[in-house]
């Protein structure tokens, strides 16, 4: 496995430019499956989870040409198979999104229980509750989920958790069913707009995204379409962090300010100097930081995938700090590896009590998710001496080219594969 050394205490000072987004590319990728022409997608991250789902989808026999790094044309006419080949998607949770479109396109979806980060329990009770609202017969057995029907009708569906996924795949599954959907207490994160921008310009007829009720109106084809995805809120927003946790005066580039706003708003409170500009975030210390109390949310509250680097921030800060982790009942197992660089956090049930300390210093720990790891990178960045970063895949799923982005502002990180442990034999 390969690992990152970091040589921390360096301010990270420069540009850096902000990929696709991660999670309104797997489910746009996924939803051109619902036509049978041809679809231009740009401005897709590079990313593991991406390649993951692109190499499933030509497995069901899409067409796929790699125009360019960011850019794809896909052509899914020729998929006849509405099962998914297990080894190819139990590695990415996002695999649940072919259900959806699998589902809206053959009225038949076979797909494998989802894989992915192991931040708690990720139930799919919602997705099965809208599929089932809409008419489909849905059954889990052999870590398959099995949806089918005669026929996908409207409905009106209250999703009892605001899941991002739920709300995506009913979107998906509903886009041609006959007649009406209405989904209350939908998810509003920015890729939800972005998806059902996506449906829309093929043809869809879709109102409300990124509001409290979403109307989907049943049409009866789909056709091709260019699409630009947004911009990635997750990875801008950690880089925001980079800044602030080296001191350091970093420029975002290709980002939607409005996106944006929680992180903001938190790391202003925390002291942080951030600048705004049309497409980009200038954000830069030059006063001291202090420390806060930190929910997270639904959007358009302060996101969970923004949770480990604000709480890896918030270490270095002076003071108690409180973090409250609302959506995910597990997701502060990263913190024992910053104890180990010396990180003085409690963590109870869902809440974290931060005492801060000046310095952490360096050590060797293991990424235990996609956002952690990026989180322990950051840790590296702010501590004294050198830091080992192993498990590195995780964070390979969702950050495009990060050492490079991260040496290009002057980070001292390097990836290396992990040195073979040395067998020690002893000559008798
Ligand atoms: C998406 O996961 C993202 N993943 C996650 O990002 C993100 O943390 C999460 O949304 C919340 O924003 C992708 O988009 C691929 P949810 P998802 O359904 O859809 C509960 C990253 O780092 N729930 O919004 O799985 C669930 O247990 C990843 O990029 C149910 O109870 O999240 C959780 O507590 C990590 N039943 C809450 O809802 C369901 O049927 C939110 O989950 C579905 C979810």
């Amino acid at each position: 496995m390969d690992q990152f050394i970091i040589k921390g205490k360096k301010p990270l000072q420069g540009q850096v430019g902000i990929s696709g987004a991660k999670n309104a590319a797997l489910a746009i990728l996924s939803a051109s499956i619902l036509c049978h022409d041809t679809c231009v997608i740009e401005n897709i991250p590079n990313v593991n989870d991406v390649r993951v789902l692109l190499k499933s989808m030509e497995n069901l026999g899409a067409k796929i040409d790699y125009i360019d790094q960011d850019k794809v044309r896909i052509n899914s006419k020729e998929i006849k198979d509405y099962r998914v080949n297990y080894d190819f998607i139990k590695k990415i949770r996002a695999s649940y999104y072919l259900l959806g479109a699998l589902l809206g396109r053959f009225s038949n979806a076979q797909v494998a229980l989802p894989g992915g980060c192991n931040i708690g329990n990720r139930p799919i009770d919602q997705h099965i509750k809208g599929f089932e609202a809409l008419g489909a017969a849905v059954k889990v057995e052999h870590g398959m989920i099995h949806a089918s029907t005669s026929g996908l009708k409207g409905a009106n569906i209250y999703l009892d958790v605001v899941s991002v996924g739920a709300t995506i795949n009913i979107m998906l599954a509903a886009t041609m069913a006959e007649g009406t959907t209405v989904i209350e207490n939908p998810a509003k994160e920015p890729h939800i707009v972005d998806v059902a921008n996506f449906l829309n310009s093929m043809g869809a007829d879709i109102k409300g995204a990124g509001t409290d009720i979403i109307r989907i109106n049943g049409v009866n084809k789909l056709h091709g379409t260019e699409y630009m995805i947004i911009p990635d809120q997750i990875e801008a927003g950690t880089y925001m962090i980079a800044a602030a946790i080296t001191g350091g005066d970093i420029t975002i580039n290709n980002i939607i300010p409005k996106h944006m706003e929680a992180i903001s708003a938190k790391l202003t409170e925390i002291g942080v100097a951030i600048e705004e500009y049309d497409e980009a975030l200038r954000v830069l210390v030059n006063k001291p930081l202090k420390s806060i109390h930190l929910k997270t949310l639904p959007y358009p509250g302060f996101p969970t995938d923004m949770q480990p680097q604000v709480t890896t921030l918030l270490s270095m800060i002076k003071g108690t700090s409180i973090i409250t982790e609302s959506i995910f009942e597990n997701r502060f197992m990263y913190t024992d590896e910053l104890s180990r660089m010396g990180a003085n956090i409690k963590v109870e049930g869902n809440t974290a009590i931060i005492e801060g300390i000046s310095n952490l210093s360096g050590a060797e720990v293991s990424a235990p998710d996609l956002r952690a790891g990026a989180a322990l990178i950051l840790a590296g960045l702010g501590a004294e001496g050198e830091t080992i970063v192993n498990n590195i895949q995780y964070i390979d799923r969702g950050y495009e080219h990060i050492e490079e982005k991260l040496r290009a502002l002057g980070a001292d990180i390097v990836r290396v594969s992990e040195k073979p442990d040395k067998k020690i034999f002893k000559v008798v």
